[in-house]
């Protein structure tokens, strides 16, 4: 029975376990919170933060194979603990540049691939913006998650929202859509890719509202983003499965936004629609097993479910037994203790057979199952 750790345990690793469990490993799971989502289903828990050196290695040395629910842990700890001879998918060093949008950027400059133009400003300022010329985006290079780190600025004005950490610059781009790609990779580099997913971002919030798969994009166009993420994963040598955020341009081409070193809320359909899920794939390839299943046997729409702003405390979902009465509608509350505004609560997944049927049957569970709290705040 392989023996699997997974540092962090929120729903990515709650998800991850649910499938590793399929496959018959035991799980280990480091978390601060003893009764963290994936704290809930694992075997056995390591209470500590992430960047706990001793934790880490006592998680490591009890898995043949250690992976992460999140990719911003200090990874000092975890070079180390790879050179020692651990095994950890994917490696400590990819994380080590994921993790820093510069030099995230740097890396697909560096092997040629298609991303926006960028300029590194490590103390943001007035004049600096305006010499790489607004339109922009500005980027936190480190700690950025759920558009958190993210500022957009159509001109000078906007300056006065900017985010005064080390960042990059980068030129705006009018997306036609922006799309992802999940691609799996095992270290042999053999590598599979699932259908291109169509993101609807939330604008006001630069966070992930729902997604649509296949997404509505000619056949050449989907190949060609396929292949422009499977080139990134392997340009990072990458083990495991990886979430690739594209643009697709108003003449068509292809930009990387960035990659998630991990399973991804864009992959999140591929439980119900897909033979084998995103989570299951990524087990398959830290582990070095096969990797198959991709095809979408059925259009999908995936809704993030945020907690409604003005509450906190214990979550309640509303609209649930609704939504539970639509065939093809799938619910996932991850187990949070408590809600916050814009918190990633769980999801809802709509399969039906074609995307325009998926699209509106998501639209009145949408309307329907919100996320609120105990509490108003
Ligand atoms: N250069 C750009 N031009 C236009 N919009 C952009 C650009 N970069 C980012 N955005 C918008 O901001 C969103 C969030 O950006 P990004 O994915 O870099 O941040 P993040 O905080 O890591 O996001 P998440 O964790 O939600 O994936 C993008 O999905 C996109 O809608
Ligand atoms: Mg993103």
């Amino acid at each position: 029975m392989p023996r699997l750790g997974f540092i962090g345990g929120g729903q990515l690793a709650r998800m991850m376990i649910i499938a590793a469990k399929r496959l018959g490993a035991y799980c280990t799971v480091l978390d601060p919170d003893l009764n963290s989502p994936a704290g809930q289903l694992a075997d056995a828990q390591i209470i500590g933060t992430y960047d706990d050196a001793q934790k880490l290695s006592e998680l490591v040395s009890q898995c043949d194979v250690t992976t992460y629910d999140l990719e911003n842990i200090e990874t000092q700890a975890l070079v180390e603990l790879a050179e020692q001879g651990h095994t950890l998918h994917p490696a400590p060093q990819l994380l080590w540049v994921v993790q820093d949008k510069l030099r995230q950027k740097d890396r697909y400059r560096e092997a040629g691939l298609p991303s926006a133009e960028y300029q590194a400003v490590p103390i943001p300022n007035e004049e600096a913006f305006a010499k790489f010329g607004y339109p922009l985006v500005q980027k936190a290079c480190r700690g950025g998650y759920d558009g958190r780190g993210v500022a957009v600025m159509h001109s000078a004005e906007d300056f006065a929202k900017h985010l005064p950490v080390p960042s990059l610059v980068e030129r705006f781009v009018p997306a036609k859509m922006e799309l992802a790609v999940m691609v799996a990779r095992r270290s042999d580099g053999e590598s599979v890719c699932y259908d291109v997913v169509e993101m609807i971002v939330d604008s006001e919030h630069n966070v992930l509202d729902y997604h649509i798969s296949p997404a509505r994009i000619s056949a050449a166009l989907a190949s060609k983003a396929q292949k422009v993420a499977s080139e990134a994963v392997a340009a990072l040598d990458g083990v495991g499965i990886f979430g690739v955020e594209l643009f697709l341009t108003q003449d068509d081409a292809i930009l990387i936004n960035e990659i998630a070193p991990r399973t991804h809320n864009s992959g999140h359909h591929t439980i119900e629609a897909c033979y084998v899920d995103q989570f299951e794939q990524h087990i398959r390839a830290i582990l070095g097993l096969s990797l198959m299943g991709t095809a979408q046997h059925n259009a999908a729409v995936m809704i993030n479910l945020l907690g409604q702003p003005g509450y906190g405390g214990a979550p309640l979902c509303t609209g649930l037994e609704q939504a539970l009465a639509l065939e093809g509608v799938s619910l996932h509350l991850y187990g949070k203790a408590s809600t916050r505004p814009y918190r990633k609560m769980g999801h809802v997944t709509v399969l039906a057979e074609t995307v325009e049927a998926a699209i509106e049957k998501a639209d009145k569970v949408r309307s329907w199952v919100k996320i609120i709290g105990e509490e108003t705040i």
